[in-house]
C-alpha cells in the first residue's frame, strides 16, 4: 500500500503500511535480517497476543527464525518500571545479545515501552515497531521517541531510539474497539491542525470522529498523518525545535491522562481535550481570532468524549515538568489558525489556571463511554477443534470445503448483508474461551461451531452465558443423527438457536438469523 521512509542523520527507516496479514509481517521481518539470522523476542500485550501475536509467532517460526515470545498485561497503567523489568529480565535470562532484535507488536504502549527496553538493554539493541492501533500507526511508532511513565508525569523516563523499520498491518485495525479507533484519530487531528493545508481541509469536512469515516478514508488519513510526522521528525529528530509542535494538546492532555487515572481516558481522548484547551488559550492570548476559536471548538465538540472526575488543582499540579522551558516556565503549543502554530512560554499563570478550570468543566461534563458505536454489525465466527482439518477430514460427514472456503463464503454473504465478520479457530478450549471473552468488547454477536467441545465443555457454556452476546450454535452435520454421545450440547440453551445439518450453507442461515435478531426483526425465541 505505502512504502515511506524516515531519513535521520544516522539512519534510513523504512515505514511500510500494508493490508498484509501476519504472514506478510513474518516475511518482511525475515527479509529485513535475511543473511544475519539474529534471535528475536516478540512482545505484545495479552489482547494482541490472542488476536495476532500467537499467529505471528507461528509464522515467524515457520520461516525458520528463532523467536522467544512474551505477552504483557494491556493498558497505559502497565507502561511502568515493573513491566520494563519483565522485558529486560526476559532478554537477560534468554541470553539476548546486542546482535539480537526486539519485535514490538501492539499499540503505542507496547512500542513505547519495548523501544525503551531496546534502547537500554546491552547499551542498545535493534528493534522493529509493528503497530496495531490507529494511534500507533500514525504517530507512536514513528520517530524513535520511547518511554515509560513515572508517577509524577507521563513519558518522563525515556530515550530516543529509532527502530530498524516500522511495519504496519492495516488489517489489524479491524479488531479495534470503536473507542480506540476514535481515540487514535486524535493524533491525526493534531497533525492536520499543525499542517493546515490539504489534510486539514479534508478533515474539516469529514469531522474529527473517525467512526464516521469510511475504512478507505481512515487508511488514507493514517498514511497522510504518518507522512506528515515523518517530515517533521526528519527535520528535527531530537525535538530541539519544530518537533516540539507535535506536543500540541499534550501539555494538558498528559496531565489529564495522569490525573483521571490511566485507563479512565485514553491517550487520544486526553489529547482531544488538550487540543480544546490549546485553542482556548490561543484565543485568550490574543493569537487566534475569536471566530476561528469558536468555530474550531464547535468542530471539535462534534466528537463525544468520555467524562472524568478531575479538579483544576490536580490538573495544574500534574502539568508535565518535561514541558518546562529553560526558565522554569511551561511551554505551550498554540495556534493562530490551523497551519500556523507557535511555541510559547509566556502564558501567564492566571490564564493557565483559568484554562484548567474551563477544561475541568468540559471533562466532568463529558459523556458516558459507550462501548459499541459502529454501524456495521460485527460477528465473531469461532471454530473449535479439528475444524482446521475441514476438506480432508471425513468429507462424507463434514463436506469437502476447507475452513478458508467456508470463511470466504461467510465473508461474501456478510458483505451483502452489510455485516463485518472476524474468523478465529482454535483446537484449544481455553483459547476459544479467551476469544469469547474478548468478543464482549468488540462483537455484536457470535456464531460458534465448538466441534466436540459442544458435548464436553461446561467452561465454554459458562463463557457464553457470562458475556450474554446473542450466539448461534452451528454444526455442519446433525449431531442428533449421529452417535449418542454427540446428542447432548452444553451450550444449546445459552444460544439463540442451533443450526445443524446444513453443511457449509448453515453459515448463511446462521448469519441471516443473527443479523435479523440484532436488527430487531426477530424475537428472542431460541429454536
Ligand atoms: N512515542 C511517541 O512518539 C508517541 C506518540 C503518540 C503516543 N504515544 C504513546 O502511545 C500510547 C497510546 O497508544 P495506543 O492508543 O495505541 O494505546 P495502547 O497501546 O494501550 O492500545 C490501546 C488498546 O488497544 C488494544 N489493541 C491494540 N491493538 C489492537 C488491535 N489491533 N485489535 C484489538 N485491540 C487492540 C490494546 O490491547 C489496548 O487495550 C500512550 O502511552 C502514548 O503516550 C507515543
Ligand atoms: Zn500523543
Amino acid at each position: 500500500m505505502s512504502v515511506l521512509e524516515l531519513r535521520t542523520a544516522s539512519k534510513l527507516i523504512p515505514i511500510r503500511i500494508e493490508c498484509g496479514g501476519m504472514e506478510w509481517l513474518a516475511r518482511e521481518i525475515e527479509s529485513c535480517f535475511a543473511p544475519q539470522r539474529p534471535r528475536f523476542l516478540l512482545v505484545c500485550d495479552e489482547r494482541v497476543a490472542l488476536l495476532y501475536g500467537k499467529s505471528l509467532h507461528t509464522y515467524l517460526e515457520s520461516c525458520g527464525l528463532s523467536v522467544e515470545f512474551m505477552s504483557l498485561p494491556p493498558g497505559e497503567s502497565e507502561k511502568n518500571f515493573r513491566t520494563l523489568k519483565l522485558i529486560l529480565d526476559k532478554l537477560a535470562h534468554k541470553n539476548f545479545s546486542r546482535k539480537d532484535v526486539l519485535l514490538a507488536l501492539g499499540g503505542g504502549v507496547i512500542t513505547d515501552i519495548n523501544g525503551f527496553a531496546a534502547s537500554i538493554y546491552a547499551r542498545g539493541i535493534r528493534w522493529i515497531a509493528l503497530p496495531t492501533t490507529v494511534l500507533g500507526m500514525v504517530d507512536a511508532s514513528i520517530g524513535g521517541k520511547t518511554a515509560i511513565n513515572h508517577e509524577t508525569a507521563k513519558n518522563l523516563i525515556g530515550a530516543f531510539h529509532q527502530p530498524e523499520c516500522v511495519l504496519a498491518d492495516i488489517l489489524t485495525l479491524k479488531t479495534l474497539v470503536p473507542r480506540e479507533t476514535r481515540s487514535g484519530a486524535a493524533e491525526i487531528v493534531k497533525g492536520a491542525l499543525l499542517e493546515g493545508g490539504a489534510i486539514w481541509m479534508e478533515l474539516q469536512d469529514e469531522g474529527p470522529d473517525a467512526l464516521t469515516w469510511s475504512e478507505a478514508q481512515l487508511f488514507a488519513m493514517i498514511e497522510k498523518g504518518a507522512r506528515a510526522k515523518i517530515e517533521i521528525v526528519s527535520r528535527d529528530e531530537f525535538e530541539s525545535g519544530e518537533r516540539m509542535l507535535l506536543n500540541l494538546g499534550h501539555t494538558f492532555g498528559h496531565a489529564l491522562e495522569n490525573v483521571a487515572g490511566y485507563g479512565t481516558l485514553t491517550h487520544g481522548e486526553a489529547v482531544f481535550y488538550g487540543m480544546q484547551a490549546a485553542v482556548w488559550l490561543s484565543e485568550k492570548m490574543g493569537l487566534m481570532k475569536k471566530e476561528i476559536a469558536v468555530a474550531l471548538l464547535l468542530w471539535m465538540q462534534t466528537l463525544s468524549l468520555p467524562r472524568a472526575n478531575v479538579t483544576a488543582e490536580s490538573l495544574l499540579q500534574a502539568l508535565p515538568s518535561d514541558k518546562k522551558a529553560d526558565q522554569g516556565k511551561l511551554r505551550w503549543i498554540l495556534l493562530s489558525k490551523p497551519g500556523v502554530p507557535e511555541i510559547r512560554d509566556d502564558v501567564p499563570l492566571e490564564l493557565v489556571q483559568e484554562c484548567a478550570a474551563w477544561l475541568c468543566d468540559r471533562v466532568r461534563g463529558g459523556e458516558e463511554v459507550s462501548v459499541r458505536e459502529h454501524s456495521a454489525k460485527r460477528i465473531l465466527i469461532l471454530h473449535g477443534p479439528n475444524l482446521n482439518l475441514l476438506g480432508t477430514r471425513e468429507p462424507e460427514i463434514y463436506g469437502s470445503q476447507t475452513l478458508s472456503d467456508i470463511e470466504s463464503l461467510c465473508e461474501t454473504h456478510a458483505q451483502k448483508c452489510g455485516a463485518e465478520c472476524l474468523f478465529r479457530s482454535s483446537n484449544h478450549e481455553g483459547e476459544l474461551i479467551e476469544y469469547i471473552q474478548w468478543a464482549r468488547h468488540w462483537a455484536d454477536g457470535i456464531i460458534v461451531n465448538p466441534g466436540a467441545y459442544t458435548h464436553t465443555s461446561v467452561a465454554l457454556r459458562d463463557a457464553l452465558s457470562a458475556i450474554k452476546l446473542p450466539t448461534i450454535e452451528l454444526h455442519l452435520s446433525d449431531p442428533s443423527q449421529r452417535e449418542e454421545y454427540r446428542h447432548h450440547s452444553f451450550i444449546r440453551d445459552v444460544c439463540l438457536r442451533t443450526v445443524s445439518g446444513h453443511g457449509a450453507d448453515g453459515y448463511a442461515i446462521a448469519l441471516d438469523f443473527l443479523l435479523s435478531h440484532l436488527s430487531g426483526t426477530l424475537g428472542q425465541s431460541a429454536g
